[in-house]
Protein backbone atom coordinates (compact mmCIF):
# COMPACT_ATOMS: atom_id res chain seq x y z
CA UNK A 1 0.00 0.00 0.00
CA UNK A 2 1.84 3.00 -1.26
CA UNK A 3 -0.51 5.88 -0.31
CA UNK A 4 -1.30 7.49 3.19
CA UNK A 5 -4.96 9.34 3.16
CA UNK A 6 -5.68 11.95 4.84
CA UNK A 7 -6.92 10.84 8.63
CA UNK A 8 -4.70 8.15 8.94
CA UNK A 9 -1.68 8.45 11.56
CA UNK A 10 1.97 9.56 10.12
CA UNK A 11 4.69 8.67 12.78
CA UNK A 12 7.16 11.14 13.20
CA UNK A 13 10.68 10.37 14.84
CA UNK A 14 11.67 13.28 16.39
CA UNK A 15 10.36 16.35 18.14
CA UNK A 16 11.83 19.41 17.09
CA UNK A 17 10.35 22.52 15.42
CA UNK A 18 11.10 20.77 11.83
CA UNK A 19 8.49 18.20 13.10
CA UNK A 20 6.84 20.74 14.48
CA UNK A 21 5.91 22.54 11.24
CA UNK A 22 5.19 18.99 9.52
CA UNK A 23 2.87 18.21 11.84
CA UNK A 24 1.19 21.74 11.69
CA UNK A 25 0.77 20.67 8.14
CA UNK A 26 0.22 17.43 8.20
CA UNK A 27 -2.62 18.71 10.72
CA UNK A 28 -3.93 20.93 8.10
CA UNK A 29 -4.82 18.25 5.66
CA UNK A 30 -6.86 16.09 8.55
CA UNK A 31 -4.09 13.53 9.59
CA UNK A 32 -2.98 12.45 13.33
CA UNK A 33 0.82 12.53 14.31
CA UNK A 34 2.54 10.38 16.32
CA UNK A 35 5.58 11.63 17.83
CA UNK A 36 8.53 9.48 19.10
CA UNK A 37 10.87 11.62 21.09
CA UNK A 38 13.03 11.14 24.10
CA UNK A 39 12.61 14.49 25.49
CA UNK A 40 9.34 14.89 27.18
CA UNK A 41 7.35 18.51 25.92
CA UNK A 42 8.45 18.72 22.48
CA UNK A 43 7.75 21.27 19.87
CA UNK A 44 6.37 18.81 18.05
CA UNK A 45 5.31 16.81 20.95
CA UNK A 46 3.32 19.76 22.18
CA UNK A 47 1.03 19.64 19.25
CA UNK A 48 0.98 15.97 18.02
CA UNK A 49 -2.17 13.80 18.86
CA UNK A 50 0.35 11.67 20.60
CA UNK A 51 3.51 11.69 22.03
CA UNK A 52 6.12 8.90 22.65
CA UNK A 53 9.09 10.18 25.00
CA UNK A 54 11.39 6.61 24.77
CA UNK A 55 14.72 6.57 23.78
CA UNK A 56 16.19 5.35 20.22
CA UNK A 57 17.53 2.49 21.94
CA UNK A 58 13.89 1.09 22.98
CA UNK A 59 13.11 -1.04 20.25
CA UNK A 60 9.86 -2.61 22.14
CA UNK A 61 8.78 0.99 21.91
CA UNK A 62 9.63 1.83 18.46
CA UNK A 63 8.12 -1.51 17.43
CA UNK A 64 4.81 -0.59 19.41
CA UNK A 65 5.00 3.13 17.94
CA UNK A 66 5.12 1.69 14.34
CA UNK A 67 2.15 -0.62 14.72
CA UNK A 68 -0.22 2.31 15.42
CA UNK A 69 1.00 4.98 12.16
CA UNK A 70 0.49 3.84 8.53
CA UNK A 71 3.99 5.73 7.35
CA UNK A 72 6.79 7.08 9.60
CA UNK A 73 8.96 9.82 8.49
CA UNK A 74 11.90 11.64 10.55
CA UNK A 75 12.82 15.35 10.95
CA UNK A 76 15.86 14.69 12.60
CA UNK A 77 19.15 13.27 11.34
CA UNK A 78 21.16 11.47 14.21
CA UNK A 79 18.69 8.62 14.80
CA UNK A 80 20.40 5.56 15.49
CA UNK A 81 19.87 2.59 12.20
CA UNK A 82 18.72 -0.20 14.43
CA UNK A 83 16.17 2.19 15.25
CA UNK A 84 15.48 2.35 11.67
CA UNK A 85 15.70 -1.41 11.37
CA UNK A 86 13.58 -2.02 13.64
CA UNK A 87 10.87 -0.52 11.99
CA UNK A 88 11.44 -0.78 8.46
CA UNK A 89 9.99 -4.67 8.34
CA UNK A 90 6.99 -3.18 10.34
CA UNK A 91 5.74 -0.03 8.67
CA UNK A 92 6.67 2.26 5.73
CA UNK A 93 10.04 4.43 6.34
CA UNK A 94 10.04 7.31 4.27
CA UNK A 95 13.13 8.68 3.54
CA UNK A 96 14.44 5.45 3.86
CA UNK A 97 17.02 3.72 5.92
CA UNK A 98 19.86 4.25 3.04
CA UNK A 99 19.79 8.21 2.73
CA UNK A 100 19.69 8.33 6.40
CA UNK A 101 22.44 6.20 7.11
CA UNK A 102 24.84 8.04 4.46
CA UNK A 103 23.89 11.54 5.15
CA UNK A 104 24.28 11.19 9.16
CA UNK A 105 28.06 10.23 8.91
CA UNK A 106 29.85 13.24 7.22
CA UNK A 107 32.45 10.81 6.31
CA UNK A 108 29.89 8.82 4.34
CA UNK A 109 28.77 11.48 2.88
CA UNK A 110 31.62 13.34 1.73
CA UNK A 111 32.67 9.68 0.41
CA UNK A 112 28.98 9.23 -1.50
CA UNK A 113 29.14 12.86 -2.87
CA UNK A 114 32.81 12.70 -4.47
CA UNK A 115 33.06 8.97 -5.49
CA UNK A 116 29.34 10.16 -7.48
CA UNK A 117 31.23 13.19 -9.24
CA UNK A 118 29.68 15.88 -7.74
CA UNK A 119 32.13 18.80 -6.84
CA UNK A 120 32.79 18.97 -2.90
CA UNK A 121 35.44 21.02 -0.87
CA UNK A 122 39.02 18.73 -0.76
CA UNK A 123 38.28 16.85 2.66
CA UNK A 124 40.70 14.29 3.88
CA UNK A 125 39.24 11.66 6.58
CA UNK A 126 41.51 11.65 9.90
CA UNK A 127 41.36 9.39 12.81
CA UNK A 128 44.00 10.68 15.13
CA UNK A 129 46.04 13.52 15.84
CA UNK A 130 48.93 12.62 13.44
CA UNK A 131 47.04 11.73 10.20
CA UNK A 132 45.38 15.13 11.41
CA UNK A 133 48.64 16.94 11.47
CA UNK A 134 49.13 14.94 8.07
CA UNK A 135 45.74 16.17 6.19
CA UNK A 136 46.27 19.75 7.23
CA UNK A 137 49.74 19.74 5.71
CA UNK A 138 48.36 18.55 2.29
CA UNK A 139 45.23 20.26 2.42
CA UNK A 140 47.17 23.95 3.79
CA UNK A 141 45.43 26.22 6.20
CA UNK A 142 43.34 27.75 7.07
CA UNK A 143 40.93 24.54 6.88
CA UNK A 144 38.32 23.27 9.68
CA UNK A 145 37.74 20.18 11.23
CA UNK A 146 34.60 18.37 11.63
CA UNK A 147 33.09 15.27 13.30
CA UNK A 148 32.11 12.47 11.52
CA UNK A 149 28.86 12.36 13.89
CA UNK A 150 26.64 14.28 15.33
CA UNK A 151 27.64 17.45 14.68
CA UNK A 152 24.89 20.58 13.50
CA UNK A 153 24.68 24.17 13.83
CA UNK A 154 28.38 23.84 13.77
CA UNK A 155 28.93 22.10 16.67
CA UNK A 156 32.15 19.89 16.67
CA UNK A 157 33.66 22.01 14.12
CA UNK A 158 36.74 23.59 14.93
CA UNK A 159 38.96 26.61 12.43
CA UNK A 160 42.51 25.77 11.75
CA UNK A 161 44.15 28.80 11.15
CA UNK A 162 47.80 28.00 11.28
CA UNK A 163 50.01 24.79 10.76
CA UNK A 164 48.22 23.29 14.05
CA UNK A 165 50.67 21.85 16.99
CA UNK A 166 49.86 19.06 19.03
CA UNK A 167 47.96 20.45 21.68
CA UNK A 168 45.12 22.23 19.59
CA UNK A 169 44.77 18.43 17.80
CA UNK A 170 44.65 16.82 21.60
CA UNK A 171 42.10 19.41 21.96
CA UNK A 172 39.77 18.66 19.49
CA UNK A 173 39.84 15.29 20.12
CA UNK A 174 39.74 14.82 23.94
CA UNK A 175 37.00 17.56 23.59
CA UNK A 176 34.58 15.70 21.43
CA UNK A 177 35.43 11.91 22.00
CA UNK A 178 35.31 11.15 18.53
CA UNK A 179 37.08 8.85 16.54
CA UNK A 180 36.77 9.82 13.47
CA UNK A 181 36.71 13.45 11.30
CA UNK A 182 36.85 15.30 8.18
CA UNK A 183 39.11 18.24 7.46
CA UNK A 184 37.82 20.47 4.84
CA UNK A 185 39.80 23.56 2.97
CA UNK A 186 38.13 26.50 4.43
CA UNK A 187 36.25 28.02 1.28
CA UNK A 188 36.10 31.54 0.53
CA UNK A 189 32.66 31.64 -1.04
CA UNK A 190 30.87 34.60 -2.73
CA UNK A 191 27.51 33.30 -1.26
CA UNK A 192 26.25 30.36 0.08
CA UNK A 193 22.72 28.52 -0.96
CA UNK A 194 20.59 25.24 -0.35
CA UNK A 195 18.08 23.62 -2.91
CA UNK A 196 15.62 21.92 -1.33
CA UNK A 197 14.18 18.97 -3.54
CA UNK A 198 10.95 17.07 -2.70
CA UNK A 199 10.27 13.27 -4.41
CA UNK A 200 7.73 11.27 -5.00
CA UNK A 201 8.14 7.25 -5.29
CA UNK A 202 7.04 7.46 -8.67
CA UNK A 203 10.26 9.74 -9.15
CA UNK A 204 8.43 12.94 -9.55
CA UNK A 205 10.26 15.94 -8.49
CA UNK A 206 10.28 19.14 -7.58
CA UNK A 207 12.50 22.14 -6.31
CA UNK A 208 11.79 25.08 -4.32
CA UNK A 209 12.48 28.61 -5.31
CA UNK A 210 16.68 28.97 -4.54
CA UNK A 211 17.25 31.12 -1.19
CA UNK A 212 20.90 32.71 -0.48
CA UNK A 213 21.58 32.10 3.10
CA UNK A 214 24.02 34.13 5.54
CA UNK A 215 25.69 32.34 9.04
CA UNK A 216 25.89 33.74 12.13
CA UNK A 217 28.68 31.52 14.07
CA UNK A 218 28.35 28.54 11.69
CA UNK A 219 24.13 28.72 12.22
CA UNK A 220 21.88 29.59 9.97
CA UNK A 221 21.10 33.56 10.35
CA UNK A 222 19.03 34.65 7.49
CA UNK A 223 17.49 33.27 3.82
CA UNK A 224 16.63 35.67 0.83
CA UNK A 225 14.30 34.45 -1.75
CA UNK A 226 14.44 35.01 -4.46
CA UNK A 227 18.69 34.63 -4.68
CA UNK A 228 19.77 37.73 -5.90
CA UNK A 229 22.39 35.13 -8.38
CA UNK A 230 22.57 34.01 -12.20
CA UNK A 231 19.60 32.31 -12.81
CA UNK A 232 22.54 29.40 -14.60
CA UNK A 233 23.58 29.13 -10.86
CA UNK A 234 19.99 28.42 -9.30
CA UNK A 235 19.20 26.06 -12.04
CA UNK A 236 22.42 24.21 -11.87
CA UNK A 237 22.25 24.06 -7.62
CA UNK A 238 18.32 22.51 -8.47
CA UNK A 239 19.43 19.96 -11.44
CA UNK A 240 22.54 18.87 -8.83
CA UNK A 241 19.79 18.47 -5.99
CA UNK A 242 16.97 16.49 -8.16
CA UNK A 243 19.86 13.78 -9.07
CA UNK A 244 21.12 13.26 -5.82
CA UNK A 245 17.54 12.51 -4.66
CA UNK A 246 17.39 10.08 -7.51
CA UNK A 247 21.04 8.79 -7.03
CA UNK A 248 19.05 7.76 -3.55
CA UNK A 249 15.79 6.84 -4.99
CA UNK A 250 14.45 9.25 -1.92
CA UNK A 251 10.95 9.73 -1.34
CA UNK A 252 10.28 12.70 0.78
CA UNK A 253 12.55 16.02 1.32
CA UNK A 254 16.48 16.23 0.80
CA UNK A 255 18.50 19.48 1.28
CA UNK A 256 21.14 20.27 -0.37
CA UNK A 257 23.30 23.16 1.06
CA UNK A 258 26.01 24.55 -1.58
CA UNK A 259 29.12 27.21 -1.76
CA UNK A 260 29.44 29.27 -4.99
CA UNK A 261 33.19 29.96 -5.05
CA UNK A 262 34.44 33.12 -6.58
CA UNK A 263 34.81 31.41 -9.78
CA UNK A 264 31.39 30.30 -10.22
CA UNK A 265 31.79 26.59 -9.29
CA UNK A 266 29.26 25.44 -6.90
CA UNK A 267 30.68 22.97 -4.26
CA UNK A 268 27.98 20.44 -2.49
CA UNK A 269 28.51 21.40 1.66
CA UNK A 270 25.76 19.36 3.33
CA UNK A 271 23.07 16.86 2.81
CA UNK A 272 19.76 16.53 5.15
CA UNK A 273 17.08 14.11 3.99
CA UNK A 274 14.30 16.13 5.92
CA UNK A 275 12.97 19.68 5.60
CA UNK A 276 15.93 22.31 6.10
CA UNK A 277 16.09 25.71 7.99
CA UNK A 278 16.86 27.47 4.98
CA UNK A 279 13.28 26.23 3.58
CA UNK A 280 11.22 28.16 6.66
CA UNK A 281 10.52 30.93 4.15
CA UNK A 282 8.31 28.31 1.89
CA UNK A 283 6.28 28.11 5.02
CA UNK A 284 4.85 31.70 4.91
CA UNK A 285 6.05 32.56 0.91
CA UNK A 286 5.01 29.28 -1.41
CA UNK A 287 1.64 27.68 -2.40
CA UNK A 288 2.85 24.53 -0.85
CA UNK A 289 5.69 24.48 1.86
CA UNK A 290 8.09 22.26 2.66
CA UNK A 291 6.32 20.66 5.20
CA UNK A 292 3.18 19.90 2.85
CA UNK A 293 5.34 18.78 0.05
CA UNK A 294 7.54 16.28 3.03
CA UNK A 295 3.69 15.63 4.07
CA UNK A 296 2.79 14.54 0.24
CA UNK A 297 6.09 12.92 -0.67
CA UNK A 298 5.68 10.93 2.41
CA UNK A 299 2.07 10.24 1.80
CA UNK A 300 2.47 9.04 -1.97
CA UNK A 301 0.28 11.77 -3.32
CA UNK A 302 1.10 14.06 -6.37
CA UNK A 303 3.38 17.40 -5.35
CA UNK A 304 2.35 20.62 -4.78
CA UNK A 305 2.91 23.85 -6.36
CA UNK A 306 6.18 24.96 -5.07
CA UNK A 307 5.83 28.67 -6.74
CA UNK A 308 7.14 31.48 -4.78
CA UNK A 309 4.09 33.94 -3.80
CA UNK A 310 5.93 36.99 -2.94
CA UNK A 311 9.49 37.72 -1.94
CA UNK A 312 10.49 37.17 1.60
CA UNK A 313 13.58 37.01 4.06
CA UNK A 314 13.45 34.41 6.85
CA UNK A 315 15.88 35.03 10.15
CA UNK A 316 16.25 32.63 12.82
CA UNK A 317 15.60 34.01 16.42
CA UNK A 318 18.04 32.45 18.75
CA UNK A 319 17.95 32.25 22.33
CA UNK A 320 20.86 34.60 23.21
CA UNK A 321 17.67 37.27 22.62
CA UNK A 322 15.93 36.21 25.53
CA UNK A 323 19.30 37.56 27.53
CA UNK A 324 17.48 40.35 29.02
CA UNK A 325 13.95 39.43 29.10
CA UNK A 326 11.17 38.28 26.01
CA UNK A 327 11.60 40.33 23.13
CA UNK A 328 9.44 43.11 22.40
CA UNK A 329 6.91 40.85 20.46
CA UNK A 330 4.47 43.82 19.93
CA UNK A 331 6.59 46.24 18.64
CA UNK A 332 8.27 43.28 16.48
CA UNK A 333 4.62 42.52 15.02
CA UNK A 334 4.27 45.73 14.03
CA UNK A 335 7.07 45.41 11.03
CA UNK A 336 5.02 45.37 7.77
CA UNK A 337 5.18 41.49 6.26
CA UNK A 338 6.25 40.41 9.31
CA UNK A 339 5.24 36.79 10.35
CA UNK A 340 6.54 35.48 13.64
CA UNK A 341 7.08 31.42 14.02
CA UNK A 342 7.78 30.52 18.08
CA UNK A 343 8.77 26.57 18.65
CA UNK A 344 7.51 26.27 21.84
CA UNK A 345 10.45 25.63 23.30
CA UNK A 346 10.74 27.10 27.38
CA UNK A 347 14.53 27.73 27.64
CA UNK A 348 16.05 30.18 25.55
CA UNK A 349 19.80 29.08 25.84
CA UNK A 350 22.26 30.77 23.69
CA UNK A 351 22.56 29.43 20.25
CA UNK A 352 19.25 27.62 20.79
CA UNK A 353 16.77 28.07 17.57
CA UNK A 354 13.67 29.35 19.36
CA UNK A 355 11.72 30.57 16.44
CA UNK A 356 11.89 32.33 13.20
CA UNK A 357 10.43 35.08 11.37
CA UNK A 358 9.38 35.79 7.65
CA UNK A 359 8.95 38.82 5.90
CA UNK A 360 7.47 38.83 2.79
CA UNK A 361 7.28 42.33 0.61
CA UNK A 362 7.29 43.62 -2.94
CA UNK A 363 11.13 43.06 -3.31
CA UNK A 364 14.14 41.53 -2.40
CA UNK A 365 15.97 44.57 -1.23
CA UNK A 366 12.57 45.86 0.27
CA UNK A 367 11.98 42.35 2.56
CA UNK A 368 16.26 43.47 3.43
CA UNK A 369 15.35 46.90 4.40
CA UNK A 370 11.86 46.01 7.23
CA UNK A 371 14.12 43.16 7.95
CA UNK A 372 16.78 45.93 9.20
CA UNK A 373 13.88 47.40 10.91
CA UNK A 374 12.90 44.14 12.90
CA UNK A 375 16.93 43.76 13.90
CA UNK A 376 16.69 47.19 15.43
CA UNK A 377 13.35 46.50 17.40
CA UNK A 378 15.21 43.33 18.95
CA UNK A 379 18.22 44.23 19.35
CA UNK A 380 17.64 48.04 20.60
N1 LIG B 1 34.95 24.30 4.31
C1 LIG B 1 34.31 25.41 4.68
N2 LIG B 1 34.70 26.61 4.18
C2 LIG B 1 34.07 27.76 4.54
N3 LIG B 1 33.04 27.81 5.41
C3 LIG B 1 32.60 26.66 5.95
C4 LIG B 1 33.21 25.39 5.61
N4 LIG B 1 32.57 24.43 6.29
C5 LIG B 1 31.61 25.05 7.02
N5 LIG B 1 31.63 26.38 6.83
C6 LIG B 1 30.68 27.37 7.43
O1 LIG B 1 30.06 26.79 8.57
C7 LIG B 1 28.65 26.57 8.35
C8 LIG B 1 28.19 25.27 9.02
O2 LIG B 1 28.93 24.18 8.52
P1 LIG B 1 28.26 22.84 8.00
O3 LIG B 1 29.32 22.00 7.44
O4 LIG B 1 27.12 23.17 7.11
O5 LIG B 1 27.80 22.16 9.35
P2 LIG B 1 26.44 22.08 10.16
O6 LIG B 1 26.12 20.63 10.18
O7 LIG B 1 26.82 22.59 11.49
O8 LIG B 1 25.43 22.90 9.42
C9 LIG B 1 28.53 26.56 6.84
O9 LIG B 1 27.21 26.86 6.43
C10 LIG B 1 29.56 27.63 6.45
O10 LIG B 1 29.07 28.93 6.69
MG1 LIG C 1 25.03 23.04 7.40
Amino acid sequence: MKRVLPGATIGLLGGGQLGRMFTIAARKMGYRVHTYEPTPDSPSGQISDVEINRPYTDLDALRAFAQNVEVVTYEFENIPVTALDALEDRVMLRPGRNVLHTTQNRRREKEFLSKAGYPVAPFRVVDSAESLAAAVAELGVPCVLKTADFGYDGRGQQKIREIPDAAAAAFYWGKHGAPTGVLEKWITFEAELSAIVARTWRGESSVFPIGINTHENHILATTLVPAPLPPEVTARAAEIARAIAQSFDLVGLLAVEFFLTSDGELLVNELAPRPHNSGHFSFDACVTSQFGQQLRAVCGLPLGDSRLLSPVIMRNLLGDLWARGNPDWPALLAVPGLKLHLYGKSEPRPGRKMGHYTILAESAERAQELDRRAQKVLLG
